[in-house]
């Protein structure tokens, strides 16, 4: 995944993205797509390119947690820590991330495999401790459960299908 993008490739997104509805988010959600993050440089061209303030862009790509002005590995993994969770053992399940991928949370792996990131709620509260992984969700984690994640995610890592990870998991 490509860390930085020329000029050329924002200006296509741009024009892609012109005029339409929530613009500025797909045209955000574009280029973290492609990038993995959201380089400055590529949100000072959108400033550019659309004509609204540094501060309108960044606010936007701050106010949503779905972008990260950091690079990101290839798999987000997201622990929820709200009350519900917490209370059922989500602290353990960090823990277990980090000591598996020798990171602590907020963090990427030097490979830039994972990233570690906790949350406080995620909505499935009667279900947890959730964990969401690359946008699948899994109820009830605990530490051995944190294995088997890993270990699927490792295996299937290079390959862009990973339809198969909550089955395995669950
Ligand atoms: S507290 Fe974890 S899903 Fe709500």
């Amino acid at each position: 995944m490509p860390e930085v993008m020329d000029r050329e490739e924002i200006g296509e997104i741009l024009e892609k993205h012109n005029g339409a509805r929530g613009s500025l988010i797909a045209t955000l959600e574009e280029i973290q797509a492609r990038c993995g993050y959201l380089p400055e440089e590529a949100l000072r061209a959108v400033v550019d390119g659309t004509g609204r303030s540094l501060v309108d862009v960044y606010g936007v790509a701050t106010f949503y947690r779905s972008f990260s002005l950091q690079p990101r590995g290839r798999h987000l993994i997201t622990v929820c820590l709200g009350t519900a969770c917490h209370v059922r053992g989500g602290p353990m399940v960090v823990e277990e991330f980090e000591r598996r991928l020798e990171i602590r949370a907020g963090e990427t792996t030097p490979d830039r495999e994972f990233t570690l990131q906790r949350v406080n709620c995620l909505g499935a509260c009667a279900l947890g401790p959730i964990v969401a992984v690359d946008g699948d969700y899994f109820s009830k984690v605990n530490t051995a459960k944190v294995k088997r994640i890993l270990k699927k995610l490792r295996s299937r890592s290079g390959r862009p299908d990973g339809s198969a990870l909550a089955a395995a998991t669950s």
